[in-house]
């Protein structure tokens, strides 16, 4: 059984007085449990809008993907919302976590959402991820007290907290220096590998790439097979850091501008506390 299909898969937004714009066009994908793949591709050619159709965020204009052999597309939206949440854990390269809220309260949050012993028990269990992923310590720390690799660190024990059988991750080390993301790299690998989740990783690093088993290239939309990522030839656009205000990217497609619509559906983000001097929110209430 397949964990997930993507079948002649094709996205075509219109964007207001514009032509029809085809930014995927006939993918085929499949992800069986346990496997790890790798998508290289240059800025703009797809690779969020694909992340999103793995991620269930967004359906295909035509196609069909399914999940668990069962195509998504007669789920309503409400179902997809909860497969979600209890299936796909999500790795971004800004690490989102609420500021004013402590590295505890982060990973807490997904399990707002489940019901019954795991509820009662949140606190215990993000403790316990923290400590797997190396921060047991630093339970009560904000996230501006810890460095960018230990706050990457927070956002995995978050993403992984509900033991996700897919870990989606785009571009994960891509706000992190060589060491660090190779070291967060390794720990999504051990989680993975524990749990048995399936891993794909969208990257402009070819070192990072090339520690799937199976590795793709997405150009213009289109996503072919390809044997060693780090042969395959890279702009000098691909491999520079896109920063919301590096020239020519829009914040529209910016890496932020993604993650934070994205972050908004997931539920991971608090529209009132997205900036980082708004005020700290509390919602979590205490149990003992
Ligand atoms: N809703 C939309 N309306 C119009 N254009 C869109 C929309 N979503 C994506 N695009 C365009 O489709 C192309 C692919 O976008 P996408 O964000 O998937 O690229 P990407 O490969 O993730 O790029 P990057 O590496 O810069 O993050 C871009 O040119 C983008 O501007
Ligand atoms: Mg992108």
């Amino acid at each position: 059984m397949s964990l997930l299909t993507l079948s002649e898969v094709t996205r075509t937004v219109i964007p207001p007085d514009q032509p029809a714009l085809t930014i995927l066009s006939g993918v085929d994908l499949t992800i069986e449990p346990g496997d790890h793949v790798s998508i290289v591709g240059r800025s703009g050619s797809g690779k969020s809008t694909l992340l999103n159709m793995l991620g269930l965020l967004d359906l295909p204009t035509s196609g069909e993907i399914t999940f668990d052999d069962r195509p998504v597309k007669a789920y309503s939206a409400a179902r997809r919302d909860r497969l979600r949440g209890a299936a796909i854990g999500f790795v971004f390269q800004q690490f989102n976590l609420l500021p004013g809220r402590t590295a505890l309260e982060n990973v807490t949050m997904p399990l707002l959402y489940s019901t019954g012993r795991t509820f009662w028990r949140r606190k215990r269990i993000a403790a316990e991820m923290l400590e797997l992923v190396g921060l047991g310590h630093r339970l009560s720390s904000m996230p501006d007290r810890l460095s960018g690799g230990e706050q990457q660190r927070v956002a995995i024990a978050r993403s992984l907290v509900r033991g996700p059988r897919l870990i989606l991750a785009d571009e994960p080390t891509g706000a992190l220096d060589l060491d660090t993301g190779q070291s967060v790299m390794e720990l999504i690998d051990e989680v993975a590998v524990r749990t048995g989740a399936a891993q794909v990783t969208i990257t402009h690093d070819p070192t990072i790439a090339r520690r799937a088993r199976r590795h793709f290239r997405l150009d213009r939309g289109v996503l072919t097979p390809v044997d060693d990522p780090s042969l395959e030839p890279l702009t000098r656009r691909d491999r520079r850091q896109v920063t919301p205000d590096a020239e020519g990217s829009g914040a529209a497609d910016s890496p932020d501008a993604d993650a934070d619509s994205t972050l908004e559906r997931l539920g991971l983000r608090d529209q009132s506390t997205s900036s980082s001097d708004a005020p700290p929110v509390s919602t979590e209430r205490t149990d003992s």
